[in-house]
Order: structure tokens, then C-alpha cells, then sequence
């Protein structure tokens, strides 16, 4: 299954799909990168595994280019990976039951516009939470909003910053989103014809065991 990743920063979500997609018999593969920001990290992960990058305006609401670039790239998958623009509802539309986003906190719960990086990790630990994690779900017109595929719980520690918290969630996303696409590649990702719960069967990447697990990703 040929997937584009869409992403606006750093590139980790990336790096675990280019990772985990890297055998060429493999059920999916990352085959265009393209972000909104022409220095991302993101771009030089996906240039120095020799995958196509394309760049598009920062508001990321050029609808139009976007379809063009997926269309031309034959993408069957989109993933949203750190990308911080909502996604123009002509290709949400285009794309629905096939685009996925990576949320760092267990939705509903901590999401929404302006919910993204340090902010969502803050809010957990203002809010006594004990158990935060991460979050794959199929995007609709709204922000974090659409139907939750998988979530993946990881524990709050009394000693947490924002910073430890986030990296601990951020190493079981770098596990749920490979395990999820892998999932969605091999149940097909028809419009329309994804059921999230049968996509969200047993992944082929293998998970955390157990919290303990999670915690010792960190
Ligand atoms: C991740 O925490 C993801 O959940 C959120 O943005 C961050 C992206 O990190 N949407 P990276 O750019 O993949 O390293």
C-alpha cells in the first residue's frame, strides 16, 4: 500500500514508518513526504531514505496541489505526522477512511485546535491524569475529531515534566502508527470501506507489552 506522510516538523513519526516499511516486500510503503515547511526535518529523513518529497504553501490550504501530489504518487494511505495545518476539506473528503493522524494524548481527551506539542503534555499533567497515551484515528473536517482507530495507554509518573511525558508517549506512537498502517495495508483502506475496529485488528508491529514496556520505551 503506497503512503504519503504528511508532516511539519521533526520527522520521528516518519522515521519509525520509514523504519518499519524499509524491507521492499513489505505490506506498505512510505512513497511521498510533503510538508508545509521547507526546512522540516521530515524532508531530510525522507531524502536520505530516497523517498519523493514535495513541499506546499505554509497555510497548507492549497487543496488543488495536494491532490494533485497524491493523486500523481498513486497514495492509497495519507498520514498526518506532526502536521500542524488542518487538511482542506476537498481532500479529507477525497480521503475518507484512508487519512490517519498521530495524537499524543488519548482522545477525546487533550485534543483539539491549538492541542498540539508541549501544550497537550501540560494539560495532562495540570489535570491530575495518571494514565495519558497516544492516539491513531481516521481525520474528518475537524481537528483530533475523527474516529479513533487505536490507542495505546502510557502512565503518568508524580515526577513527570512535560518533556518526559512527552517522550514516553512519543516512543509508543513511534510502535501504534507503523502497527496501525501496517494493519490498514493489509485489511485494504477502500473509501469508505474501512472498518476501523477489523484495521485496528492484530497489528503486525509488535506493541508494548504492558505499561511496564511502555514506560521502559521512554
Ligand atoms: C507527535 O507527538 C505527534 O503525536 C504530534 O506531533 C508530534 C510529531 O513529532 N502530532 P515528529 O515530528 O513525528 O517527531
Amino acid at each position: 500500500m503506497r503512503v504519503a506522510v504528511l508532516a511539519s516538523g521533526h520527522g520521528s513519526n516518519l522515521q519509525a514508518l520509514l523504519d518499519a516499511f524499509r524491507d521492499p516486500d513489505a505490506a506498505a510503503a512510505v512513497a511521498l513526504v510533503v510538508s508545509n515547511k521547507a526546512g522540516a526535518g521530515a524532508l531530510e529523513r525522507a531524502a536520505a531514505a530516497g523517498v519523493p518529497t514535495a513541499t506546499i504553501a505554509e497555510d497548507g490550504r492549497d487543496a488543488m496541489r495536494l491532490l494533485a501530489l497524491l493523486a500523481e504518487h498513486r497514495i492509497e494511505l495519507v498520514v498526518l505526522a506532526g502536521y500542524l495545518k488542518r487538511v482542506p476539506d476537498d481532500v479529507v473528503r477525497a480521503f475518507r477512511g484512508r487519512m490517519l493522524n498521530v495524537h499524543p494524548a488519548l482522545l477525546p481527551a487533550f485534543g483539539g485546535p491549538g492541542m498540539y506539542g508541549r501544550r497537550v503534555h501540560e494539560a495532562v499533567l495540570k489535570s491530575g491524569a495518571r494514565v495519558s497515551g497516544a492516539t491513531v484515528h481516521l481525520v474528518d473536517e475537524q481537528y483530533d475529531h475523527g474516529e479513533i482507530v487505536a490507542q495505546w495507554p502510557v502512565p503518568v509518573r508524580a515526577d513527570d515534566t512535560p518533556e518526559t511525558l512527552a517522550a514516553r508517549v512519543l516512543a509508543v506512537e513511534h510502535r501504534l502508527l507503523p502497527a496501525v498502517v501496517l494493519a490498514f495495508a493489509r485489511h485494504g483502506a477502500a473509501p469508505g470501506a474501512c472498518d476501523p475496529a477489523s484495521a485496528a485488528g492484530a497489528p503486525a508491529v509488535s506493541l508494548p507489552r504492558s505499561l511496564d514496556d511502555a514506560l521502559a520505551a521512554r
